[in-house]
């Protein structure tokens, strides 16, 4: 019993300091069920969250690899958050936590051909009927990301980009991010449904969460750094290595898919979310680079030019 002395001194501390009587929790304890796998992971309330909305069995295909998708998504905002807060502004530690995101990121783009081919073209084009007019548009996660990693300005449509009025806003900013352009109608201004809904669910936080970031998102915590940090060519690397997973492969290889499903000799098939998508959603249509400064000029100005 003596080795578990300083144990129980200090579990008598934690719940004596949150005015609780220990010996309570001690019972407890002693009558508590061992915790089992799938209680912990909770793997029943996840395998029960697929809904598909046809009897197409590659409906199950395309609803699991977006959950997929999401999840990954969220374990890259998660290091994401953690570089956002810290006060640690070391190479190592950006190094560490951009490695992790690089490599989330880099999942999600080495397996994206498991929905480029994954699925029965004919299948996919009766049971997206149904989805009409939800589209991977509307997919916050990746939004969530863009804010985390860097400064709206950063976002823009290529066209404002570069001629911003002096004075402006968060409202203004969201306005002409890039993304606007896949639903907006270029002549009228009017929005598309699937944008709309987008909006009114998530622009209010998106704007709160940009707010809240403005100085301490990726670029910004990264342009706290003592200079001799910065230069870091591993650190600079990493951050290269997020622009080009995130802006450029991931684009790509969903563009491929989107091509494998949506495109036939001689028609090109309108998108569930109505997109211009074949121009869209091309990274080099885009140009979203979310640390432009440390790339050269050239090297922006043949932004994903080679895919
Ligand atoms: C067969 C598979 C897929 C096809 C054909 C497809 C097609 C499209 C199209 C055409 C768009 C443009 C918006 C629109 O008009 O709807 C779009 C946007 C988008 N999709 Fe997909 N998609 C597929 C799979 C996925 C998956 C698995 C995800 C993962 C969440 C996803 C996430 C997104 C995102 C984030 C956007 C917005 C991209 C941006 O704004 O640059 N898509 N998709």
């Amino acid at each position: 019993m003596e080795k578990y002395t300083e144990l129980l001194h200090q579990i008598e501390e934690k719940y004596k300091k949150l005015d609780q009587d220990p010996e309570a929790y001690l019972k407890g304890l002693l009558h508590a069920k061992p915790i089992d796998y799938w209680d912990y992971i909770e793997v029943e309330s996840l395998l029960s969250l697929q809904k598909p909305r046809t009897d197409f069995p590659d409906e199950m295909v395309f609803i699991m690899y977006h959950q997929v998708t999401e999840l990954l998504l969220n374990m890259m905002t998660h290091e994401m958050k953690q570089i956002c807060n810290s006060e640690i502004l070391t190479a190592s530690f950006f190094i560490e936590k951009l490695g992790r995101i690089n490599r989330y990121i880099q999942m999600l783009a080495n397996s994206f051909d498991v929905m480029r081919l994954g699925m029965n073209p004919e299948q996919y084009n009766q049971f997206r009927f149904t989805l009409t007019p939800a589209s991977g548009f509307q997919c916050a996660s990746f939004r969530f990301s863009e804010i985390y990693a860097t400064d709206i300005e950063n976002l823009l449509d290529a066209r404002i980009k570069f001629n911003l009025p002096e004075k402006y806003d968060m409202e203004f900013l969201f306005e002409n991010i890039y993304w606007q352009a896949a639903g907006k109608d270029p002549k009228t201004g009017k929005k598309s449904v699937t944008l709309q809904h987008f909006e009114e669910k998530y622009l209010t936080r998106f704007i709160e969460l940009a707010n809240t970031h403005k100085h301490k998102n990726i670029w910004q915590r990264y342009n706290a750094m003592p200079e001799v940090e910065k230069n870091n060519p591993e650190l600079i690397q990493a951050m290269k290595d997020l622009d080009i997973e995130f802006n450029i492969k991931w684009p790509i290889v969903h563009l491929n898919a989107a091509n494998a499903y949506l495109l036939s000799k001689d028609t090109v098939t309108e998108a569930t979310g109505g997109s211009d998508w074949q121009k869209y959603l091309h990274p080099k249509y885009q140009r979203r680079v979310f640390f432009p400064a440390i790339w050269s000029k050239e090297e922006l100005e043949n932004w994903a030019t080679e895919y």
